[in-house]
């Protein structure tokens, strides 16, 4: 691994604003499962999830705006959360954290009903059927945000990936979901969408490639 990357790999443990896997063990149950707002916010707060965060761009630029919620950027790559971290540390963002797990074992961190909305911000694709599972709009995934979410709550997929978004609309279809709102064209496109201006590190590599955004939500 890189010296930088080791270096932030370590910081991470420094960080009061991030939390890191307890355990790669699927049987192993977060402490703050079913009371994070109560135990690590100090508040009552709606809760929202972005996973796949990355360096959490979506989670600081949330947290900005809406300051009466909780935000949670959960990944597995350190190095990228440690620089979310670091942000909200010097923008004294009190009400966003970061969670360093694999968000396959999300119901072991979060109770039924304790989280509010999810954000899933330009995941992997991962093309070819071998790879299916590993999506994070997979039936799999979504089985698992079910069991996290209030009822009624909502699911945002933003992505660059005409595969993974033509893939999650069959899933939804499939499914009967309900869809909310779906743009074919974030910046291409006039549409009354909230927060879609908030850009990732990402979706700024994409835009410089003229590469098209997509965006739906739904309820799982
Ligand atoms: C392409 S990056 C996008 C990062 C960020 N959302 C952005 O737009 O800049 C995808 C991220 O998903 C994370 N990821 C993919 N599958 C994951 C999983 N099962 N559990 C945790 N993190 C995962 C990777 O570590 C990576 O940081």
């Amino acid at each position: 691994m890189a010296k930088r990357k080791l270096e932030r790999y370590s910081d991470l443990s420094q960080l009061d604003n991030v939390i890191e896997l307890e355990d790669y063990n699927p049987d192993t149950v977060s402490s703050n499962r079913g009371r994070w707002c109560e135990r690590v916010f100090g508040n009552n707060n709606p809760l929202v999830l972005e996973l796949a965060c990355g360096k959490g761009d979506y989670s600081l630029g949330l947290a900005e705006r809406y300051p009466d919620k909780n935000f949670i950027g959960v990944d597995i790559k350190g190095d990228r959360l440690w620089r979310g971290a670091v942000t909200a540390r010097d923008q004294n963002l009190l009400n966003v954290r970061f969670l360093r797990i694999y968000i396959d074992y999300i119901t072991n961190y979060f109770a039924p009903e304790e989280v509010d909305e999810i954000w899933i911000t330009f995941p992997d694709p991962y093309l070819g059927t071998k790879k299916i599972r590993k999506r994070l709009t997979s039936p799999e995934f979504l089985d698992r945000y079910r069991q996290v979410l209030k009822s009624g709550a909502f699911v945002h997929l933003k992505t660059d990936s005409p595969e993974l978004f033509a893939y999650t609309k069959e899933v939804i279809a499939e499914q009967n979901l309900q869809v909310l709102d779906l743009v074919e064209d974030v910046h291409g496109e006039s549409h009354q969408v909230s927060d879609l201006d908030i850009l990732t590190y990402y979706e700024n590599m994409h835009l410089e490639d003229d590469r098209t955004i997509r965006y739906v939500r739904f309820k799982p």
